[in-house]
């Protein structure tokens, strides 16, 4: 389906995982019907998806389904020397970029823990050199036991990543820790253990989103932003390892995992977070569309509807990015966003010198698959020398891979 006039096609699909491989080992937990659609969306990243499913997984789901998912072998049997590779568990070793386990069992994680091989999955954790990820799922009073505790404690001293478990209501009813992370979160995970850390020990405060201003109980005046190009900027930053702060506008997107979560409604509640943290923050990123005007009184009482004109008095909101390059400490870079309908490059300069934003993202909302609600953006990204970067039509990510590439050059 297209949007805006827009077709799909008309845009590559985001693969952030293209090119990369990864041993997926499944082990005999309840969430194991829920690894083969993760490994099914894995493969629509782009990843080669290998799949090795203990004996007890196949108690739980065929390797069929898996290698009919994934177009790859599944690998089940240590001793089973037929096919390509000579030794399974070298072979698979030393062909991956990543390991996961996923669902990782109490049994595996105690296996892990302690060195032991005596199957496929446990003997190639010793032989593999490369990033392993666990992602645990268990029965809560499973994972509360001290020694999973134990040994997850173990897993992380051997340098092992962990993703989750979430809380909820796991399949037995009972409710607690334990369940298998959501596809977002674990998404997030994997490509996060695949992407260089290029921001690691870099604080980021990303603002998304519109703003709601008040006019009375039940009417705000407020603008079409969805958050998505503000969302994609603090996962990718969190994915280059940033510490990211995400301060947002009512939208209705999922939070992104790893990332400091601060809501907001009105300009003014947006305007006191983001100089709060702002402090702290080696880089700025103000993807919100923060309202420009605010009506001048809200209401108590819910307006009553009459047959005449209704005229409504507006004052200018602050202007947060004019303060934050106003009070900007030595070395912080400012990233501003600018949504226009003409004259995009003439706008985007006239903003860029009168705010002292040191990189400007300029996009036209008014042309199909831009800017607002759309999955895709194509931007102009401005730089101090004023050089402009057309970024052409991409899904939002990409335009953020884009973006950050020329942060991370201005950061010192
Ligand atoms: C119906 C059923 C569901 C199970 N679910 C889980 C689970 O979600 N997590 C877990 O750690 N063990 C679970 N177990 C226990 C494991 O299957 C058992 O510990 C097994 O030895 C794990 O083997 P593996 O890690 O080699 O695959 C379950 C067992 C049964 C019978």
């Amino acid at each position: 389906m297209g949007y805006k006039g827009c077709s799909m096609t008309e845009v590559p699909p985001y693969r952030p995982l293209s090119g990369k491989t990864i041993l997926y080992g499944v082990t005999g937990g309840i969430a194991a019907y829920k690894a083969a659609e993760y490994a099914r969306n894995l493969t629509k990243l782009g990843a080669a998806v290998v799949p090795v499913l203990s004996r007890n997984a196949r108690r739980f789901i065929s390797p069929l389904t898996f290698s009919a998912l994934t177009g790859q072998r599944s690998h089940t049997d240590l001793f089973d020397l037929s096919g390509a590779e000579t030794i399974p568990h070298i072979e698979l070793a030393r062909s991956s970029d990543l390991f996961i386990i996923l669902p990782a069992t109490a049994s595996i994680i105690g296996k892990a823990a302690n060195g032991l091989a005596d199957d496929l999955i446990s003997t190639l954790l010793l032989s593999y050199s490369g990033p392993v990820l666990f992602f645990p799922s268990m029965n809560p009073y499973m994972y509360g036991h001290a020694a999973t505790q134990e040994n997850l404690k173990a897993l992380r001293a051997l340098g092992y990543g962990i993703v989750g478990p979430d809380t909820g209501e796991a399949a037995c009813g009972e409710v607690g820790q334990g369940r298998l992370v959501p596809w977002d979160t674990a998404k997030e995970g994997i490509i996060a253990a695949l992407t260089p850390s290029s921001l690691s020990g870099i604080t980021v405060v990303v603002t998304a989103g519109p703003t709601r201003e008040s006019v009375d109980p039940v009417r705000f005046i407020s603008n079409r932003s969805s958050g998505l190009m503000g969302y994609a900027m603090a996962k990718v930053a969190r994915r280059r390892g940033a510490e990211v702060k995400l301060v947002s506008g009512p939208v209705s997107l999922e939070r992104p995992p790893g990332v400091e979560f601060h809501g907001v409604e009105t300009a003014a509640e947006m305007a006191e977070i983001v100089k709060g943290l702002a402090g702290g923050a080696d880089v700025v990123v103000m993807a919100a569309a923060v309202a420009d005007y605010t009506p001048r009184q809200s209401l108590d009482r819910k307006m009553k509807k009459s047959a005449s004109n209704l005229t409504l008095e507006l004052m200018p909101a602050e202007d947060i990015l004019s303060f934050l390059t106003s009070h900007r400490r030595l070395g912080q870079i400012i990233v501003g966003f600018c949504a226009e309908t003409h004259d995009l490059k003439a706008n985007a300069l006239k903003k860029k010198r009168e705010k002292g934003v040191d990189l400007l993202v300029a996009n036209d909302v008014s042309m199909p698959g831009v800017g607002f609600d759309v999955p895709t953006n194509e931007v102009l990204i401005i730089d101090p020398e004023e050089e402009i970067e057309q970024v052409p039509m991409l899904h939002k990510e990409e335009v953020a891979e884009h973006i950050w590439d020329r942060i991370q050059g201005l950061v010192s």
